[in-house]
Order: structure tokens, then C-alpha cells, then sequence
């Protein structure tokens, strides 16, 4: 009793003090944020400013029912994707690529990256075969991850791919076969006992990976914020989505019985599926409901905390950029976000999003409006205590690494517009880390009135 009381003392104190502070220094931040932003680039030469941390908080972020925490405080995501870190992180000569791309995440306050932990077969395969593994390439890993710590950057590490690009399930199908397996199809898969198994033994190795440059085991590594079982699952051999939900139940379930302090997620694009029928006029196409997935039910699964959804309607609606892009983004994204909060209760996370340049009538200024639009959506939900948790920018490049470019690398020093406006968001996330006090999800409530002084200004831009 005596200790509830007094920590409930300490905590009205703690409230008091941050709700001051509040009052007395939202405008003048704000102020600074904004002229600051406008009048220098981080990437100008002669203002090359860093982020000031309050902390070094990199304590293992956990969930607290619809939001990620960190050592008790809130934990609101800016982040970025680049996937190829490992594998040119194996060469020395395009080793300072990676450390590069940490640089720029961190000089624009991005503070979660989303990359490949699987090379399966192929050129510079991290698992050569089965349970094979290129000692080199796992170094090269071992390095982008005490990278990221030494930038203060945590990472989703995810475990493997649906498409071929890397290997992906086509590879472990093609394993099997050369084992014998009488596979037909690559979603076997998702099915397969033997293929299963690689897949399993991966995720093992990985997770008791003891990091050659840091000697911390991968599993105890708070520099990671999660586990991805794979990217962008989908089993169009099923389109019921019984075999998928199956896999990823099994699967959730071994990585935390391996590694019960980290996150999990699924790497989901986040279609909606069978079962929740009215919600699939949400989805872009019609197609979408037929690829064995399902935002809801797969999401349900024990094991699995937080939600993902990517962002692409370039690829899903159409090639040719319009306005329809953006009315689709702010629906999906709202859709998301309430059905994070209402059906699942877990965070959502928009973990790849991004617009590529070979698309018909791209341009930065529209790239620009689309990164704000999903950065606005997802500031409204955090002030409200909703479900959106971060959104991840599919991709981040360095300069001198377009030979990797899918279309949608942002090089931030040849886009400073763009730099300008994740530099913004990342501080709107940071100030709101740090202003609301541990508990946000009450706590932000009762202080809508002092935090909506912060975002006013965002919803003019
Ligand atoms: C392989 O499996 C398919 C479908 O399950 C079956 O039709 C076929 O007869 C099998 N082939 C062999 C050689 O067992
Ligand atoms: C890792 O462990 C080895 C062997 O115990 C030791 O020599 C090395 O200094 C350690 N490195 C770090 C970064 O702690
Ligand atoms: C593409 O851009 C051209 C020129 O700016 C414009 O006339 C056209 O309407 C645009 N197309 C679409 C589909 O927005």
C-alpha cells in the first residue's frame, strides 16, 4: 500500500513537472524546430548538426497494450528500411556504405532500421545450405548490427523472404528438392515438415548468434527491436490462408520459445482477408484477398506483438502517380490504425512505404506530399494514444549505391526537401518520446490539450 501510494506521489510529481515544462517551452520549440528546419539542411556543410539525445536508451523495447515502451517511457517510431546492409557490408571496399547509411538515419533522428538477416544459396548466400552458413557474411552481420548500436539505431531483422530476391522460400523449396522432397509448389514451404525444419534451424542459428564484434547473442541484443519472420508473406497455393496462419503460428511460437524478450512480428503487406469481410473495401484490389493472408486473423496469433502493414500504391493501384495514391494511403492507413486499436490491441507499424522513380508523373514534390501524409497519420494517432506506432521509409540509400536501387531509394543528400521533412517528423517523435511521461497511454491522454499545441503546426505544413 504504502508503496503504491508513494509511487502514485511520485508520479503526480513527475506529471506536474513535465506538464510546466510543457506549457513553458512548447511554442519556443516548436519555433526553433520549425525555423531551423527551414533555414538549414542536416546535410548542409556548414551546419551538420547531431541529435542530442536525453539518454542512451537502449534498453529492449517492449509493448504495453497498443504502444511500444522503453524503459517505461513511450517509444513512437521514425524509421527507415535498407535492405542490402549485410551483404555489402561483406566486402571491405563497400563496408563504409553501411555505416554511411547509419550517419544519415541518425543525422535525420531516424531511430529504427528494417533490413535482411537471410541470404539463402546464391551470390554472398549467409546460409550457403541448410544449416550452412558463410562465416564471412555472418561477420558482415555481425557488423551492421554493432553499427546500428553505435548510432543508437535498433533493428527488425527479418528471417526470410517471400520472393526470390535472396533466396526466400523459393530457395529452401529448391533445397528440399534437392533432398529428395517431392515439392510442387514454392508455398510447400509454408507446409513441408522438411522445409519447415531449415527454416527453423535458421531462425536458431541467428538468435544464438554471439555478435563477433560486440560478443553480445543476438537474442539478448536490445540494439534489436524485433523479429520479422518473413517479408511479405503470402501463399496464393491457399488463398483459405489455413496454411499460412498455420506456419505462422508454429513459427511465432518457435522464436519465442527461443527468445522470449524481443518482439515478433510477421512482415505482413496487410491485406485485409476472409475474416473480416467488411473490411475488405479497404484493400487496393481485389486481388488482394486472394493471397492466403489476412491482417486480422494472422495478427490474432500468440506470439505475435505488434502488426505491419507496407504502403504501395504505386504497385498496387497503379503505375501512373494521381491523387487517388493519397486517398488510398490515408484510408489504408486509417483502417490500420483503428483496427490495431479496436480488434487487436497491439501497435501497428507502417513498415515499408515509399514511391519510386520510375513511376509514371513521379516527382519529389510528390514523394514529399506522400511521406508527410503517412508522417501526419501517424503523429494524429500518437497524440491520441492510438495504435500507429511509426512508419519505416522503404528506402534510405548513401550516395554511390544506386546499383541497388529499386526505384524508391531516397538519398537524402541529393533530396533535401525530403531530409527536411523526416528530420521534422523524427522530431516531433522525439519530443513526444520524451515529453509524455512512462505510462503515454493515460498519460497522453490528459495532456491532448498541451500536445496538440506541438502537432497544430504540423497539420498547416
Ligand atoms: C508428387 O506430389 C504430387 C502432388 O502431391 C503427386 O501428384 C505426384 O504423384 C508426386 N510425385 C511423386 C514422384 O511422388
Ligand atoms: C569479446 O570476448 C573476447 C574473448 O573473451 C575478448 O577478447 C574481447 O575483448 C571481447 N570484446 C568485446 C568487445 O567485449
Ligand atoms: C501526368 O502529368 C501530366 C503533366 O504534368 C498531366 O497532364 C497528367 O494529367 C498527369 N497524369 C495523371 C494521371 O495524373
Amino acid at each position: 500500500m504504502f508503496s503504491t501510494f508513494f509511487s502514485m506521489l511520485q508520479n503526480f510529481l513527475l506529471l506536474a513537472t513535465i506538464l510546466a515544462s510543457l506549457i513553458s517551452t512548447t511554442t519556443s520549440t516548436i519555433d526553433d524546430i520549425e525555423s531551423n528546419d527551414i533555414d538549414h539542411s542536416p546535410f548542409e556543410s556548414n551546419h551538420r548538426w547531431r541529435y542530442e539525445f536525453d539518454e542512451v536508451r537502449l534498453e529492449m523495447v517492449e509493448r504495453k497494450g497498443n504502444q511500444f515502451v522503453v524503459g517505461g517511457q513511450p517509444f513512437y517510431v521514425n524509421g527507415f528500411n535498407t535492405y542490402w546492409l549485410m551483404v555489402l557490408a561483406v566486402d571491405p571496399s563497400t563496408r563504409g556504405k553501411v555505416t554511411e547509411t547509419f550517419e544519415h538515419a541518425s543525422a535525420v533522428g531516424l531511430t529504427v532500421g528494417r533490413t535482411w538477416a537471410f541470404n539463402d544459396g546464391g551470390w554472398r548466400a549467409l546460409q550457403k545450405s541448410p544449416s550452412v552458413y558463410d562465416e564471412d557474411v555472418f561477420k558482415a552481420l555481425d557488423f551492421v548490427v554493432s553499427e546500428a548500436k553505435a548510432h543508437n539505431i535498433r533493428l527488425i531483422l527479418s528471417l526470410t523472404n517471400n520472393w526470390e530476391a535472396y533466396g526466400g522460400k523459393a530457395q529452401y523449396v529448391k533445397w528440399g528438392r534437392a533432398a529428395g522432397l517431392n515439392l510442387t509448389s514454392d508455398d510447400d514451404f509454408f507446409i513441408d515438415p522438411t522445409v519447415k525444419s531449415y527454416y527453423k534451424a535458421h531462425v536458431k542459428t541467428v538468435l544464438n548468434r554471439v555478435n563477433t564484434f560486440t560478443n553480445i547473442t543476438y537474442k539478448d541484443d536490445s540494439t534489436i527491436f524485433a523479429w520479422e519472420l518473413m517479408n511479405e508473406p503470402r501463399c496464393l497455393a491457399d488463398a483459405s490462408g489455413n496454411n499460412l496462419q498455420a506456419w505462422i503460428e508454429e513459427m511465432a511460437f518457435h522464436v519465442k520459445s527461443i527468445d522470449s524478450k524481443h518482439l515478433v512480428e510477421i512482415g505482413l503487406e496487410g491485406f485485409y482477408g476472409t475474416s473480416t469481410p467488411d473490411r475488405l473495401q479497404f484493400n487496393p484490389n481485389t486481388f488482394a484477398c486472394q493471397v492466403g493472408t489476412d491482417f486480422i486473423r494472422n495478427h490474432q496469433t500468440l506470439g505475435i506483438d505488434f502488426a505491419t502493414a507496407h504502403i504501395y500504391p504505386d504497385a498496387w493501384i497503379s503505375n501512373t502517380i494521381s491523387d487517388l495514391h493519397l486517398q488510398f494511403t490515408e484510408s489504408w492507413m486509417q483502417s490500420h490504425i483503428d483496427d490495431a486499436e479496436d480488434l487487436l490491441g497491439m501497435p501497428v507499424v507502417f513498415a515499408e512505404f515509399g514511391v519510386s522513380d520510375k513511376d509514371k508523373n513521379f516527382s519529389v514534390s510528390f514523394r514529399d506530399q506522400f511521406i508527410d501524409m503517412v508522417y501526419k497519420n501517424i503523429l494524429n494517432s500518437a497524440k491520441r494514444g492510438g495504435s500507429g506506432a511509426g512508419s519505416l521509409l522503404w528506402q534510405l540509400f548513401p550516395e554511390g549505391t544506386d546499383y541497388m536501387d529499386d526505384g524508391y531509394a531516397v538519398v537524402l543528400t541529393k533530396s533535401i526537401s525530403t531530409s527536411n521533412i523526416l528530420s521534422l517528423q523524427s522530431r516531433r517523435i522525439q519530443m513526444f518520446n520524451s515529453k509524455c511521461s512512462w505510462r503515454c497511454h493515460w498519460g497522453c491522454r490528459k495532456k491532448k490539450s498541451s500536445v496538440d499545441g506541438l502537432f497544430s503546426q504540423h497539420n498547416q505544413l
